[in-house]
């Protein structure tokens, strides 16, 4: 009988430390571990880890330095020749509050961290998003648009192949890139929370009532997807927007961050920018014509990759880089090539 008494005991202690595990949000889960525990329909965005040959430090080793490994070790070709994931799209997060994308306090954010002021959506989270190539990238990609829309294996061939200008991915490629998208992915700790809030999570925890509540909570704190509006240049790209005054201390802040990423530290571009007066004269010269020369015209447009010359400018969204932002950036050009 005394025997029985602590075997149950034992179990109901143990019983008591599993359902503290479960019902007590340290801030350690990942946002998913949550979800699922409340009931949440599974993420269509896991990796298949069984697939020969697919792990974490490939998926890694793809996204950063675009080279991959084949199932007997040995590497394989380059994925481009023109960029790697990171030239684009940072790997960090961008911003303190996950679920507002604003131009401004990402360029704050990302310029305090040291980070660049690139075109992508970065990719710290992206496995908790559900859509992608959202709004007016339809108009940019089209048909190749459908596909990759509510399917992230899709989106991720797609840059692959249209963004980087590179080799699509083999499958055991796209589930390592998965893989390690998923160490990236959201956790409790990354998200804004009430005392409240929380409370309403770690109670439908642990009594199961009003999960859709709980989960609904969990949601609004992060974007399901990334919003996408493709702006235009000012109509006189001699006058610039008329009611918009720039800020030259912020404009050098995007042309350091943002430009110089691909002009200058990394050699993403054979076209060159850097901090001397002739090039912001160049630059500010160029700003008339309406076509590539132009640095409004290709922030709002990108350029085009042309045939034997596949690098192309990706370009910056509305909600990537603001209006504001962009006049910014030209009353620092024409300050700079004033001098
Ligand atoms: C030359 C720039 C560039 C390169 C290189 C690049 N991307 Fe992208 N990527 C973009 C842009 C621009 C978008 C547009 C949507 C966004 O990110 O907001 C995008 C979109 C995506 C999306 C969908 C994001 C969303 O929320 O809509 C994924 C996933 C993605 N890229 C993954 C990758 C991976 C993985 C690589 C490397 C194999 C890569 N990208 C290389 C520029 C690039
Ligand atoms: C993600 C990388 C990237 C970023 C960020 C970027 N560019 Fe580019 N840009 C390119 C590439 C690649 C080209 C294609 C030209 C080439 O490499 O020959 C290009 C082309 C251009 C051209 C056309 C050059 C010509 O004569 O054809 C201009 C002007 C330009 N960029 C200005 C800018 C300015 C201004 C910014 C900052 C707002 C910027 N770029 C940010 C990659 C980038």
């Amino acid at each position: 009988m005394k025997y029985i008494i602590i075997v149950v005991g034992l179990l109901y202690g143990f019983w008591i430390g599993v359902q503290n595990d479960m019902t007590k949000i340290t801030g350690e889960e990942t946002v998913q571990q949550v979800l699922d525990e409340l009931g949440d329909t599974p993420s269509p965005n896991l990796p298949n880890r069984l697939l020969p040959g697919a792990s974490v430090e490939i998926g890694e080793s793809l996204v950063k330095f675009g080279k991959s490994q084949n199932l007997s070790g040995g590497n394989t070709m380059r994925q481009s020749r023109h960029f790697v994931c990171t030239s684009c799209h940072n790997v960090e997060r961008e911003s303190a509050y996950l679920n507002i994308e604003d131009p401004e306090e990402r360029l704050a954010f990302t310029h305090e961290k040291g980070l660049p002021f690139v075109q992508g959506s970065p990719l710290f989270g992206i496995v908790n998003r559900i859509k992608f190539y959202n709004d007016d990238y339809e108009k940019k990609y089209g048909d190749l648009v459908d596909k990759a829309r509510n399917n992230i294996r899709e989106a991720i061939q797609l840059c692959a192949v249209e963004c980087s200008q590179g080799r699509a991915l083999k499958d055991w490629e796209i589930e390592s890139v998965l893989m390690y998208l998923w160490t990236i992915g959201l956790t409790m700790n990354d998200l804004q929370w009430t005392e409240q809030e929380l409370d309403l999570v770690d109670n439908a925890l642990s009594d199961g009532k009003d999960r859709a509540d709980a989960i609904a909570v969990i949601k609004s704190k992060y974007l399901d997807h990334a919003p996408a509006t493709f702006g235009t240049p000012p109509s006189s790209y001699k006058e610039g927007m008329p009611d918009i005054k720039g800020d030259p201390a912020n404009g050098k802040i995007i042309y350091e961050d943002g430009c110089l990423h691909c002009h200058a530290k990394n050699e993403y571009s054979h076209y060159r920018l850097d901090n001397e007066s002739l090039t912001f004269k160049q630059l500010a010269n160029r700003m008339k014509y309406y076509d590539e020369r132009s640095m409004y015209h290709v922030s709002r447009y990108g350029t085009k990759p042309k045939f034997g010359k596949r690098a192309y400018m990706p370009q910056y969204t509305e909600e990537k880089m603001s209006d504001q932002q962009l006049e910014d950036l030209r009353a620092y050009v024409l300050e700079q090539a004033d001098k």
